[in-house]
């Protein structure tokens, strides 16, 4: 069979990038290649986000940009997956026909089927209907394969059943479905073989992991996945409030491989605009929730979304959420403009907020939390880490490294980015330090990454076992 290439462009969240890593590993069996550019791609697939229309225009033009390239190359196969196929299924096709299939997201497990088929046929495909079963692509022969990287994403569970007002996953994602703790286990087990470090268990609400199916809670699976040998760390996202367990809670400080940060999305400060939102808990539950996880992990890194201009939205109630972005002090935030989605009933309510207001409280929230990463990043300076190295630095990888060595990046388990000199003359092979745990001792402080010194002392015990370092 000859080999032919496949670029994948995916937008959105980490759910996407699992996607399209398993439609990768799927299409690896039908012989294509992933490939960086899409200019000599026999098939290009783009993986599509619905949850603010900035990401729906992206595709958009995106998919504009290949209208011309399939005239030159009638053999170029075009295929749309992810939320926003889901959403917009036959009217992709009349607004863009040069796509071939239309992939809804419980339908990616057809992917190779349907690309045999279109092979004999001109005409276009289109697959949106939900399953009630979990689309399962990730057999162990499909992931044994390939060698994976230190760090990756295991999807759980899919769609969501919570109908927050102004979101549009619980259309376009269908309901909530979780896999089988077996399989998840035994995928986890397929990709440490194969060289992963740290596991990322990923759903719209992974705190609610089992519960509709009677299977394994979701601290139950921490548990188990804390047991699988070589694994180093566990993350999770993305958890509700509402059903932040204290149980769960407790799994920070009982399963050692659980890493010390949580991403607990509040949205708003306002419990008027957490009504409206339908977000079922207080500004002063969250708080309270907080207060509980920083009683048992103490420094624990906690990170939130927010939504600024909710319809309604007074500036007494942005003020609320400043106030609780003050009071909790977060790692670091992500903040959204919000955005009218078709489906969602937050589209119909009144008193939307205009576009210049919108800006102005999403640039006052994030001079805000600029101010406190700031701050809490120098009070980290001469404070010594755990860092898992990912590989090269974003700086040494465009070439702007100050540093005339290669400059190494990883994470600590609190989720903060540490970049460091990899190359100090006591190492003597760069390549195998990617995915080792070493101690990092922070010496710069910047508003997204911190910069440290590798310790020669702490990290000793790795040249007797693998040989890659050498101590002079
Ligand atoms: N407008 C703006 N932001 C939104 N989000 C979800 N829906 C919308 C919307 N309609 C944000 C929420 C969510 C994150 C993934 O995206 O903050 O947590
Ligand atoms: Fe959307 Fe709310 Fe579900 Fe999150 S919990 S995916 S915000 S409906």
């Amino acid at each position: 069979m000859n080999k032919k290439n496949v670029f994948i462009n995916t937008i959105g969240c980490q759910m996407n990038v699992y996607d399209s890593s398993q439609m990768a590993k799927l299409l690896k069996h039908k012989n294509y290649e992933s490939v960086d550019s899409y200019t000599n791609a026999d098939l290009i697939i783009v993986n599509t986000c619905a949850i603010r229309e900035k990401a729906v225009q992206k595709v958009y033009s995106f998919l504009g940009r290949l209208s011309d390239l399939k005239k030159k190359n009638t053999r170029l196969k075009i295929v749309v997956a992810g939320c926003v196929a889901q959403q917009q299924g036959a009217k992709l096709i009349k607004r863009f026909p040069q796509i071939d299939i239309v992939l809804g997201t419980h339908a990616i497990n057809q992917l190779p089927d349907l690309l045999s088929r279109i092979e004999d046929s001109s005409s276009p495909i289109v697959r949106i209907a939900f399953s009630e079963k979990i689309h399962e692509t990730a057999s162990p022969a499909i992931s044994v394969t390939q060698k994976e990287k230190v760090s990756d994403f295991v999807t759980i569970m899919q769609g969501c059943d919570n109908y927050c007002t102004y979101c549009v996953v619980p259309y376009v994602r269908g309901r909530e479905i979780s896999r089988k703790p077996e399989s998840i286990i035994k995928e986890i087990q397929m990709m440490v073989y194969s060289g992963l470090k740290e596991i990322t268990l990923l759903g719209q609400n992974v705190n609610s992991y089992g519960v509709k199916e009677g299977l394994t809670s979701f601290p139950e699976l921490l548990a188990m996945v804390n047991d699988i040998d070589g694994l180093e760390r566990i993350r999770f996202v993305t958890s509700h409030p509402k059903d932040l367990s204290d149980q769960l809670i407790e799994s920070f400080g009982k399963l050692n491989k659980v890493c010390n940060h949580i991403h607990l999305p509040v949205q708003s400060g306002s419990n008027h605009i957490l009504t409206k939102m339908n977000r079922k808990y207080t500004r002063e539950a969250y708080l309270e929730k907080i207060e509980k996880l920083r009683a048992v992990s103490p420094g624990i890194g906690i990170t939130s979304d927010f939504i600024v201009g909710f319809p309604g939205e007074t500036e007494q109630d942005f003020n609320d959420t400043l106030g609780l972005i003050e009071t909790v002090q977060f790692d670091s935030v992500f903040a959204f403009e919000y955005s009218d989605r078709l489906e969602a009933p937050a589209s119909r309510f009144s008193d939307k907020i205009n576009s210049a207001v919108k800006r102005n409280r999403l640039q006052r929230l994030f001079t805000l939390q600029k101010e406190i990463t700031k701050k809490k990043n120098q009070s980290l300076i001469g404070q010594t880490f755990s860092v898992l190295i990912e590989g090269e630095s974003k700086n040494q990888l465009k070439n702007i490294s100050t540093s005339e060595t290669v400059e190494l990046s990883g994470r600590t388990s609190e989720n903060r980015i540490v970049n460091f000199d990899g190359s100090p003359e006591w190492v003597i092979d760069i390549e195998s330090l990617k995915g080792e745990t070493v101690n990092v001792e922070i010496v710069k402080a910047f508003s997204n990454s911190l910069f440290g010194v590798l310790l020669k002392s702490q990290i000793e015990h790795l040249k007797s076992e693998e040989g890659h370092f050498h101590v002079a």
